[in-house]
């Protein structure tokens, strides 16, 4: 298999190019993203000297660079593509390069899937398309309703994705996963955010009473996910992959806290609540359990235990981000400085 793995320098992507080449001797992967500020190479020095991986930088909205990277490669069999902007906080406060990325892009992978007769792709999305709930699961055959700009792009990804099946048959599969925590995570979510500041004696800025549900899923277990619909998915189908670890932020913030030996007096500050901020994202997966095979392993509390260990063991990762890039700062300022208590 030759895989061309679009978004493969990010949190997830990366781990999915680490994990497969791991995990199949015989397969090849091309590596084609962009490097926003989400994207960092060093993700992916685990496998720089693999001679199955070679990496491409390029927009997957770029036609023409896209198709030269599969001319380069020999040609490719299939597409997982995981490019994205992916930071609610940051659709907010700028939503253009969402549309252009996560609906554009898209569109324009579908059409090379299309022209050149790829054999599949893989959409990753997310839980977030469905929109918030107070109760009970959202399967496959809900309704969307998105309710921040990054999730609307998402949908409008997923939907051209489900178009392009129903018009031209093009093979396409769709994975919907929940909201993932590990290694290499960009340190503006949740978790990395809250680990590195406590790490650095900074304040955890909590938004509101931090009683907002989501369900955690270990990178691991979302790669198997991925893997097995890349594998076993039917063409034209949604697969939920969700960790079913629903936990409010409170509860987030303090298994960091003990795991770190802090005080919630001391260190976590309420700051006043994100806008539009979804209640609860929960997600039923019994479809992949049943037509994948794929259930998630990773116990939620040892996981998230491993992985702020990881984080403090490797500073070097997330220092660099932290303390020699303009894009972290100049975003900690917009987003947190002025930001009133709750
Ligand atoms: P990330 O922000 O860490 O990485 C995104 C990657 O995409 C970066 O390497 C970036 O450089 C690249 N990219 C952005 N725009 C691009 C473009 N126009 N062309 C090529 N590359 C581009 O994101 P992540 O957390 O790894 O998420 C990966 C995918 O999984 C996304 O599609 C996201 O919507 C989805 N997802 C994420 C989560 C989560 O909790 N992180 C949960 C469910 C689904
Ligand atoms: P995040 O990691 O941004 O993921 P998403 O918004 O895609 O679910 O946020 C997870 C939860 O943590 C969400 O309810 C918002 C909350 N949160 C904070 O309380 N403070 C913060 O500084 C951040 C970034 C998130």
């Amino acid at each position: 298999m030759r895989l061309l793995v679009c978004g493969g320098a990010g949190f997830i992507g990366s781990a999915f190019v680490r994990r497969m080449l791991g995990k199949h001797p015989d397969w090849e992967i091309v590596c084609l993203d962009k490097l926003t500020y989400a994207g960092n190479l060093d993700n992916l020095l685990p496998v720089a000297d693999d001679p199955r991986y070679s990496f491409v930088r390029a927009d997957i909205g770029d036609h023409e660079a896209v198709d030269a990277a599969i001319d380069a490669s020999g040609g490719i069999d299939a597409i997982v593509n995981f490019a994205a902007e992916t930071h609610v906080d940051r659709s907010i406060a700028e939503p253009e390069a969402f549309l252009h990325t996560d609906i554009l892009g898209t569109h324009t992978l579908l059409e090379i899937v299309r022209e050149r007769g790829i054999e599949r792709m893989v959409q990753v999305s997310t839980d977030e398309v469905y929109g918030s709930t107070d109760e009970g699961s959202f399967c496959e055959s809900d309704h969307i309703r998105p309710s921040s700009p990054y999730s609307a792009s998402k949908a409008g990804g997923d939907l051209q994705v489900l178009a392009y099946f129903a018009t031209y048959g093009t093979p396409v599969i769709i994975t919907r996963g929940s909201n993932t925590y590990g290694p290499y995570q960009y340190p503006e979510k949740l978790i990395p955010l809250f680990v590195t500041n406590a790490l650095e004696g900074e304040q955890l800025p909590l938004y509101g009473e931090g009683l907002n549900i989501r369900d955690w899923l270990h990178v691991d277990d979302h790669c198997d996910g991925i893997e097995a619909a890349l594998l076993r998915g039917t063409f034209g189908q949604v697969y939920n992959i969700g960790g079913g670890n629903e936990r409010t932020n409170r509860e987030i913030t303090q298994i960091i806290l003990d795991e770190l030996e802090l005080d919630w007096n001391t260190t976590v500050r309420q700051v006043a609540d994100r806008p539009g901020h979804d209640f609860r994202y929960s997600i039923s997966c019994e479809k992949a359990s049943r037509e994948l095979g794929w259930s998630p392993e990773v116990e939620f509390e040892a996981g998230l235990r491993d992985t702020i260990r990881w984080y403090r063991d490797n500073a070097w990762w997330w220092s660099k981000i932290k303390h020699h890039t303009e894009e972290f700062a100049d975003w900690r300022n917009r987003w947190y400085e002025d930001r009133p208590d709750a």
